[in-house]
């Protein structure tokens, strides 16, 4: 990768894990919790693919909270357990290797930046409840262009705003479908592979493979 101005980070599940919500209370929710996390993480993606075919645009922590409702039924959940879930996934952890690899970057003088779903509220709060909020320079979030990943004006923000071209983007994501999103667009593309999963057949292979993000600093 040359040239390369920005670094640009999908946030849930690539900076954050969003199954840590639902880990942080597995002693009240039982072995079941990860199956729950799964169900919930699936069914929030595919409502924002869904809202946006259908042209019905919900914020994503409205989403956030429908799937949650869903899966809480699918997976009999009690009630009681929902603000408490809620209240976690405003806070998820980052992964973590992540506060140091993105000083080192920070160091380096790239732009830095998170391009997600989330709303800017979330994000601001995602970034802040982990001291993380002095490393980026944008959070982009896609409330700015009311239509969800992997629209193409989703991947445009950063592109306009600091005024470069999309192949001096390096674009990260843990997230297969957005990897493809972001590279059909035409940035430089990372897979951040954490789970050993297998790619997508979307007419996409990303550029480079890394199991977490201490690998960037040998790409870059
Ligand atoms: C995001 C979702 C896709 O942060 O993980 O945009």
């Amino acid at each position: 990768m040359k040239n390369i101005k920005a670094i640009i980070f999908d946030a849930y599940g690539t900076l954050f894990d969003v199954n840590s919500a639902a880990e942080k209370c597995k002693d009240k929710i039982g072995d079941k919790w990860e199956g729950f996390a799964n169900y919930w993480r699936t069914t929030q993606l595919e409502y924002t693919w869904l809202r946006s075919l259908m042209k019905r645009h919900k914020d994503f922590w409205q989403v956030t909270e429908d799937s949650l409702d869903k899966s809480m039924k699918a997976y009999k959940i009690d009630s009681s357990m929902r603000n408490e879930l809620l209240d976690l996934y405003k806070i998820l952890s980052p992964f973590e290797e992540v506060p140091e690899v993105l000083k080192l970057l920070k160091e380096k003088n790239f732009k830095l930046a998170i391009l997600s779903n989330g709303t800017p509220a979330l994000l601001n709060q995602l970034v802040k409840s982990n001291n993380l909020d002095n490393l980026f320079d944008d959070l982009f979030s896609i409330e700015e262009v009311g239509i969800y990943k992997p629209d193409s004006k989703v991947y445009d923000m950063p592109v306009n705003k600091y005024n470069i071209e999309k192949n001096e983007v390096t674009f990260l994501s843990a997230n297969t479908w957005d990897v493809s999103g972001g590279g059909n667009f035409g940035f430089n593309s990372v897979w951040v592979n954490r789970n050993n999963n297998i790619f997508d057949n979307l007419d996409y292979k990303p550029q480079n493979e890394i199991e977490n993000l201490k690998k960037l600093i040998d790409i870059i």
